[in-house]
C-alpha cells in the first residue's frame, strides 16, 4: 500500500485540482492570496522564469505557514508572447482581443512548481511548451462563441487545450499537463524519489503523438479504479527511439503501449515477443520487468472482442470475410480473423503487390487470397463479413466507393474508422439492413491487455468511456 501523504494544494484552479484527481492523490486544495503584481514589479527586470518559479514558491510558503506539517504544493503558469508576459483577460472582450493577437503566431507557455514545507523550499520544477495558433478566423470566433468563461478568463491562454481548445493549434511542442498550469510529471517524480509515492508509470509512444486518444481511455481507467498511475503521451523521433526508451526504462516505466512509425522498429528492442506479435510482425503494448521489454500485439484482440461486443450472435466459422485494405492495421485484424475461424479471407487493394505480400505473410495459416481492387464488389457475393481497414471514409479523407448490392442480407459489415462514427458505408449497410459494427470499440478494446498487465486490474469498456474518447 502507498503510504498516504499529506498533501495541500496551493490553489483553487479547477484544472490544477483536475490533474491531481486524475492521478489519484489526495489532497486539500487552499487558493493562496498573494499579490502577484506586487511580486512581478519587484522582479522586473528579471526572466519570465524565475518569475513564475518565484510566484509559485511564493503561493506555496503563503499557505505552508499555516500548516507547517504538511507538504504544500504551489504552482504558476506565466504566457510569453512576443517577449512579453500576457496576464488573464478579465473580459470576454479582452480574451478575444488576446487570441486575435496570437493567431497564426507561436507563444510560450512556463509552468513553475513547488514543493515547501515549514519554510523550506524542498523541490522546485520548471518547463515549457510552445504553440503555434492556427490563422483560422472562423474557427477561433466560433470557439470564442461557444467557450465558457472559465475558459476565456481564468486560463492564461484563454484557451483549455484539454477541450476543444486543442484544434485551434497547428502545433502543440510540450507537455500537456505544463500546458494545463502544472508541471504535474515532474511534482509525480519527486513525490515517487523522496517522498515514498507508489505510481505505475505507462503511456504511448509515437511520433507525432499530440492528437493519440490513448490517454483519455487510459487516464480514465486510472481514475475510475483508483489507481495512483500516469499516461503520457511521449513523442520520440525514430532516430532516437532507442535512447527515448532507455530513458522509460531508467524513470521505471512500467510499459507503455507503441504506435506508428515505432511499432516494427520496437521489435529489435524487445527482449521477448509474444507469438500473437511475432506473427502480425508489429508490437503496440511493451511491458517492463527488470529492465527488460516485453512486447505483445493486442489489435487482432481489440478488433475481434469489439464484433464480440457489438454483435455477440456473429459466427466468424460460417462464412468469407472481405477485406479492404493491405496497411498495417489489415495485418493485425487478418490475423484476428484467422484465428477466430474465419474459413477464408478475400483481401482487396488499390495496391495489389501489398495485399499479394500480406496474404504471403500468412500463407502457413492459409485461406487469404488477393482480389483485385478494381473487382472488390464481386468478391461481396459470398461475404459472411465485409471490413474497411483503409482510412476512407474518415473526415478529410476520400470516400469509399463501394456498392453493396450484392453483399448477402445476413453479412456483417465493420469499419475502423471511428471519425464520424457513423461512416457512409456502416449507414449505407444499415439502410440495407446488414449488421453493423462501428470502428470505436477496436481502440478501447486493443487498450484492455496493457491496461491489466501494468495495473493488475482488467478495465471495462463502457459507454461512458466510449463517449469521452468520440468527445
Ligand atoms: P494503416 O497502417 O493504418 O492500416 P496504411 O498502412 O497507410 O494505414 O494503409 C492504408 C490502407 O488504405 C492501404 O491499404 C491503402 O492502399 P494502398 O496500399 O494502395 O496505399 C489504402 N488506401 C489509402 N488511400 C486509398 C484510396 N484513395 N483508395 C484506395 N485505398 C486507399
Amino acid at each position: 500500500m502507498t503510504k498516504p501523504l499529506s498533501i495541500i494544494l496551493a490553489s483553487g484552479s479547477a484544472g490544477r485540482k483536475a490533474m491531481l484527481d486524475e492521478v489519484n492523490i489526495s489532497y486539500e486544495a487552499i487558493p493562496a492570496d498573494i499579490d502577484e503584481q506586487a511580486i512581478i514589479q519587484d522582479m522586473a527586470a528579471e526572466m519570465s522564469e524565475d518569475i513564475a518559479q518565484e510566484l509559485a514558491k511564493q503561493k506555496a510558503l503563503a499557505i505552508a505557514k499555516d500548516h507547517p506539517e504538511k507538504l504544500v504544493i504551489g504552482s504558476d503558469q506565466i504566457l510569453v508572447f512576443e517577449g512579453k508576459i500576457i496576464s488573464k483577460a478579465k473580459t470576454r472582450e479582452e480574451a478575444a482581443e488576446k487570441l486575435t493577437a496570437m493567431s497564426g503566431k507561436t507563444h510560450s507557455l512556463i509552468s513553475a512548481l513547488s514543493v515547501v514545507q515549514g519554510s523550506q523550499l524542498l523541490f522546485a520544477a520548471l518547463d515549457h511548451a510552445d504553440l503555434t495558433m492556427k490563422d483560422d478566423p472562423a474557427y477561433l470566433a466560433s470557439y470564442i462563441q461557444s467557450a465558457d468563461d472559465s475558459t476565456l478568463l481564468s486560463c492564461v491562454g484563454a484557451y483549455k487545450i484539454e477541450e476543444n481548445g486543442k484544434a485551434l493549434f497547428s502545433e502543440i511542442k510540450g507537455d500537456k499537463y505544463t500546458i494545463m498550469g502544472m508541471p504535474l510529471l515532474e511534482l509525480l517524480d519527486y513525490l515517487e524519489k523522496e517522498q515514498g509515492l507508489e505510481l505505475t508509470k505507462t503511456g504511448v509512444i509515437g511520433h507525432p503523438i499530440a492528437h493519440s486518444k490513448s490517454p483519455l481511455i487510459h487516464g480514465y481507467w486510472i481514475k475510475k479504479y483508483g489507481l495512483q498511475g500516469t499516461y503520457s503521451t511521449i513523442d520520440i523521433p525514430p532516430e532516437t527511439l532507442e535512447e527515448g526508451v532507455n530513458d522509460l526504462i531508467a524513470k521505471g516505466y512500467k510499459g507503455f503501449n507503441v504506435t506508428v512509425p515505432h511499432k516494427v522498429a520496437i521489435m529489435d528492442l524487445c527482449n521477448e515477443i509474444d507469438e500473437t506479435a511475432k506473427v502480425i510482425g508489429a508490437v503496440n503494448t511493451i511491458v517492463i520487468e527488470d529492465g527488460k521489454l516485453w512486447g505483445s500485439n493486442t489489435d487482432a484482440f481489440g478488433f475481434i472482442q469489439n464484433i464480440k461486443e457489438q454483435q455477440p450472435d456473429f459466427v466468424f466459422t460460417k462464412g468469407a470475410a472481405i477485406v479492404l485494405g493491405a496497411g498495417g492495421a489489415a495485418r493485425a485484424i487478418i490475423y484476428g480473423l484467422i484465428k477466430a475461424g474465419v474459413p477464408e479471407i478475400i483481401l482487396t487493394n488499390r495496391t495489389k503487390a501489398k495485399a499479394e505480400e500480406l496474404a504471403g505473410h500468412f500463407s502457413d495459416l492459409g485461406k487469404v487470397s488477393v482480389m483485385d481492387w478494381d473487382r472488390r464488389v464481386e468478391a461481396l457475393a459470398g461475404a459472411n463479413l465485409l471490413v474497411n481497414t483503409t482510412a476512407l471514409g474518415m473526415s478529410g479523407k476520400a470516400q469509399l466507393e463501394i456498392s453493396l448490392e450484392e453483399l448477402p442480407p445476413e453479412a456483417l459489415v465493420c469499419d475502423i474508422v471511428y471519425a464520424p462514427l457513423m461512416t457512409d458505408l456502416l449507414s449505407e449497410a444499415r439502410e440495407r439492413g446488414n449488421n453493423i459494427v462501428t470502428g470505436i470499440g477496436m481502440l478501447l478494446h486493443q487498450a484492455r491487455p496493457g491496461f491489466e498487465l501494468w495495473h493488475g486490474q482488467s478495465p471495462e469498456v463502457t459507454e461512458e468511456v466510449e463517449r469521452l474518447v468520440l468527445k
